[in-house]
């Protein structure tokens, strides 16, 4: 196939994993990085010395690189800040480019679907960062629920606990906001780090292929253990459109980072999937199936699959903004059934010094989420000190997120 040619906005931050996966398809024959935009010069001058050398156009501002681009590059790449998000995808449609965005690609209802709309009336599409969905072993999986091999979904579970020390958080302006720069940013454990495996939550709780299933009602707490403005714990239990049930338990107030894990009940059986191992299904009639891994890396696959969906070879994006619409909502049901965060005191908290930043850990985190996951309960319902009960929000009808905190 004919190398796509890709635009990066950005060679920072995450930037680097987007220039790493189009350098991959480059060795490949697939791809081809044609243009970068770096708007700080002086921050970025080894990287402009490399990308001059190999022919790169680099462009100042994402303006220019749309105004000069236009029948040159064909998919352009937004690893940027979660607030810029749903405008720039919106201008790179209007302006006839195909988009990549980062995950979340919105964090209000409004945005998503305004950026839905876009699309549809575009000549191109937006394909979604959400990686997980790129995984043989994820992906496999959901072939075999969507096949009615566990039977109809009853529940799925997903822990997530990271560490994050005070570094994370100062990395950029925005890290740890509820809002920046006028917009809102809801960076936490439910929209921003961990939100894949919230994601893969309503994917795997959805019996239908490249689907995600919808949230019904939401019932969440979400809690701050580090000094930011946003969240870094949480607890949600999502009633979707089939009955099923999924439940989401995260932290990045964790002693140590953990792979994520997914249960997935099922009526004729049970899957369980650790992140980045393989995947184990118990069939209600004894029969045991591995899915195993097979170690690519799904952040390249998405812009694999990116290149071959815009050459025809692939029929379907891996992940659309319409699959992420269940989950924009269930991000802001939870918010709407929080009502706000809490502050979890200093007194439950273990904080000191590490390296050069600060770790934070809330004590007993792993036991209260082991605890949580195991009888499908939030940390409220447990009787952790410092848990605060919230009701169930509806999301009928659902189409504006609105809050203050
Ligand atoms: N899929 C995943 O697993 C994963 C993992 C991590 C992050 N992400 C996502 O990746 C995105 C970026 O996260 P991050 O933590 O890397 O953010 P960040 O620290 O703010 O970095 C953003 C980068 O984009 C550049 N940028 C932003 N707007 C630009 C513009 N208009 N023109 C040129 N460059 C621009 C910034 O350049 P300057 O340095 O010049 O400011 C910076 O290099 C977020 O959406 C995040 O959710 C995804």
């Amino acid at each position: 196939m004919e190398p796509v040619s890709f635009g990066v906005v950005g060679v920072g931050g995450y930037a680097r994993v987007h220039l790493h996966a189009v350098k991959v398809l480059e060795k490949e024959g697939l791809g081809k990085l044609s243009s970068v935009v770096i708007r700080n010069p002086s921050k970025y001058k080894d990287e402009i010395a490399r990308l001059e050398g190999k022919n790169v156009n680099i462009y100042k501002s994402f303006e220019d690189m749309l105004e000069n681009e236009a029948g040159n590059v064909e998919i352009i790449a937004l690893p940027v800040a979660i607030h810029q998000h749903k405008d720039m995808t919106i201008t790179a449609l209007k302006a006839g480019f195909n988009v990549l965005v980062e995950k979340p690609p919105a964090v209000t209802i409004q945005d998503l679907d305004e950026m839905i709309r876009v699309e549809r009336e575009s000549r191109g599409f937006c394909a979604v960062g959400f990686q997980s969905q790129s995984e043989n072993t994820v992906r496999g999986l959901k072939k075999r629920i969507c096949g009615g091999k566990l039977g109809e979904i009853r529940e799925v579970v997903v822990k997530g606990r990271w560490k994050r020390l005070d570094s994370y958080y100062e990395r950029n302006a925005w890290a740890g906001k509820f809002i920046y720069d006028g917009k809102y940013v809801l960076d936490g454990t439910v929209a921003n780090p961990l939100s894949h495996y919230l994601m893969n939550g309503l994917y795997f709780a959805s019996m239908k292929w490249g689907e995600t299933a919808s949230p019904v009602r939401v019932r969440a707490e979400l809690y701050r253990a580090h000094r930011i403005e946003g969240e870094d714990t949480s607890c949600l239990e999502v009633e979707v459109e089939n009955g099923a049930r999924v439940f989401f338990f995260a932290t990045l107030c964790g002693p140590t980072n953990e792979m994520p894990v997914h249960e997935i009940v099922g009526s004729k059986g049970t899957a369980k999937w650790t992140k980045g191992q393989d995947v184990h299904i118990e069939y209600g009639n004894g029969e045991v199936e591995i899915i195993k891994d097979d170690g690519a890396d799904e952040r390249i696959e998405v812009f694999r699959n990116a290149a071959r969906y815009l050459r025809g070879v692939d029929s379907k994006l891996n992940c659309t903004l319409s699959m992420t619409r269940p989950f924009v909502l269930t991000l802001n049901g939870a918010y709407e059934s929080a009502g706000t965060i809490r502050d979890i005191p200093k007194r439950y908290l273990t904080i000191k010094k590490e390296g050069d930043s600060v770790s934070t850990l809330i004590n007993g985190i792993v036991e209260i989420i082991d605890e949580a996951s195991e009888q499908r309960k939030l940390y409220s319902d447990l009787g952790v000190e410092w848990a605060y009960p919230t009701r169930y929000f509806s999301l009928k009808d659902y189409r504006f997120f609105k809050m203050s905190l």
